[in-house]
């Protein structure tokens, strides 16, 4: 934190249920690649800035593949400290880490191995001085979503945690929830016979990005913005998410999904309802959410004329997606929000894959000054720009005076850029946090099935158009800005481009 600014802690008005005790963990899906990558490392940063106290906590890791407890530490120990330099220190705490972590092996569809898995975490119970099943219990599905229903019955037959001993039971599952409205729904209807609500954490890791977190507080803790956040002083608004690499290696998956079902219909759209919501009651997770699902209700049909879809030259090659396929790996399309606030300015929400640069950012643009004496609309319009990633930054681009005797106008910005203003402050990763809130029972970033249900509402119509062949995505070059006519509609929708400007990172 720079010298001269003052932290506060704030209350959240949350009634957390306690936090120690005896806590297992245990990770689906912990002999693959989500797991080695995201899972584990996040647990590890927890463990190392003491939020998983040896004296309470042990890590499962569950899946198919047989391997011992030595293969499965072996297989994740390189991914903990990933970019690091090595030091005895670092690797006394990976090994103590290690040691926490257990595997065991089982199918996901029959009861022998979660009875065995139940059996371990019973004994890591008794040897914490708990009562048997009085633990917190969190399970972690880095699996296929077709698989949930599955386990998620066996974790209800065989792995409870005995609530009425204090215990609490919370399963964690990774998107896609479904595919479309109907599919979304018969997923929801079946965890829903298993679980409450309140056991259920729909994990959208875009939430646990420290500056989609700081949009909240951007927005509601700042005068500034709020007279200026709404249709008089707006233009327009785009989300935008691009990845300079292609879907090398996860082809099949993607082939069944698409950019919209991947990254737009969870990611960005919960970005959105964070800069469209109005100011919630509190900041309790019910109250925020119950916010987030009023903007989602009020997003308009998409209109079919607003919509731009790509797909990258050679995605077909990947010997894993269809030589017909129709999926888009990228898409534009204007969101319409109907409400006092937002009526008439575009979101333009953009997405895709093999780019020619990989970032995540929300672009507000507002409108022209009126009564320009300066003549400096040619410059380009005030903007925010609020970067996700890489290269974490706020800043606002502004007209001032060219320094020097003439008065004349130039762009610039005032730029909050991280790595300069906090040098030395590590952000924790987005899993890590959302670890730590779903052990602490804190469901603000996590997706509630309303909003989730409406989400699928809003691009349901479109799914369904381009998986019967309505609409086909455009080809366009690898490395390039997207298929033609992406420009084009964000132009049409009203954002001005101003050329010639261009953002320098300070941390770049
Ligand atoms: C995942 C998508 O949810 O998010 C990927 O499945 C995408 O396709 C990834 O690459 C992007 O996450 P991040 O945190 O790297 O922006």
């Amino acid at each position: 934190m720079g010298s001269n600014e003052v932290s506060t802690e704030f209350s959240k008005d949350l009634e957390f249920v306690p936090e120690n005790g005896c806590l297992s963990i245990v990770v689906f899906g912990a002999s693959g690649d989500l797991a080695k990558k995201m899972t584990f490392p996040a647990l590890f940063n927890l463990y190392r800035q003491g939020f998983l106290p040896p004296s309470e906590v042990h890590i499962f890791g569950y899946a198919r593949t047989k391997l011992s407890d030595a293969e499965l530490r072996d297989r994740i120990s390189g991914r903990l400290v990933y970019g690091e330099a090595a030091s005895s220190e670092l690797s006394e705490v990976v090994s103590n880490f290690l040691q926490l972590v257990t595997y065991v092996n089982g199918s996901y569809d029959s009861e022998d191995g979660f009875r065995q898995l139940d059996k371990e975490i019973c004994e890591h119970e008794i040897s914490k001085n708990s009562q048997e099943g009085s633990g917190r219990r969190l399970f972690y599905l880095a699996l296929p979503p077709l698989t949930y229903p599955i386990v998620c019955k066996m974790i209800r037959d065989c792995c409870m945690s005995k609530s009425d001993l204090g215990g609490w039971t919370r399963v964690i599952a990774e998107k896609p929830f479904g595919k479309d409205l109907g599919s979304s729904e018969e997923l929801h209807k079946q965890l829903g016979e298993l679980f409450d609500e309140q056991q259920l954490y729909r994990i959208d890791h875009y939430l646990g990005k420290e500056l989609v977190q700081n949009l909240m507080v951007l927005r509601f803790a700042n005068r500034f913005f709020m007279p200026l956040w709404n249709r008089d002083n707006i233009d327009n608004i785009q989300i935008v998410f691009r990845e300079d690499f292609g879907t090398e290696g996860r082809g099949g998956y993607f082939d069944e999904y698409g950019i919209i079902r991947d990254v737009i219909q969870n990611h960005l759209l919960q970005v959105l309802c964070i800069v469209a919501m109005e100011k919630p009651v509190s900041l309790d997770p019910e109250h925020i959410r119950d916010e987030k699902v009023k903007v989602l209700q009020s997003v308009l049909p998409i209109n079919m004329e607003e919509v731009v879809l790509g797909q990258y030259e050679g995605y077909k090659d990947d010997p894993t997606v269809s030589d017909t396929s129709n999926t888009p790996t990228f898409a534009s399309f204007i969101l319409h929000i109907h409400n006092e606030r937002w009526e008439g300015v575009p979101f333009i929400i953009k997405a895709g894959k093999a780019l020619n640069t990989s970032k995540a950012e929300v672009r507000v643009q507002f409108k022209d000054v009126p009564g320009d004496i300066f003549k400096c609309k040619k410059l380009g319009r005030n903007e925010l720009l609020i970067r996700l990633q890489p290269a974490e930054a706020m800043y606002m681009k502004l007209t001032v005076k060219k320094p020097g005797l003439e008065m004349s106008t130039i762009q610039s910005e005032l730029d909050l850029s991280y790595e300069q203003r906090y040098p030395g402050v590590t952000i924790p990763d987005a899993y890590e946090r959302l670890f730590l809130d779903s052990i602490r029972g804190d469901q603000q970033h996590f997706v509630r099935d309303d909003e989730l249900k409406v989400s699928w509402e809003i691009f349901t119509p479109l799914l369904h158009r381009i998986d019967e062949g309505g609409m086909k995505p455009i080809p366009y070059k690898r490395g390039s800005r997207g298929p033609e006519g992406a420009d084009e509609l964000v132009t049409k929708a009203g954002y001005v481009r101003k050329q010639g400007y261009i953002w320098i990172s300070p941390s770049l």
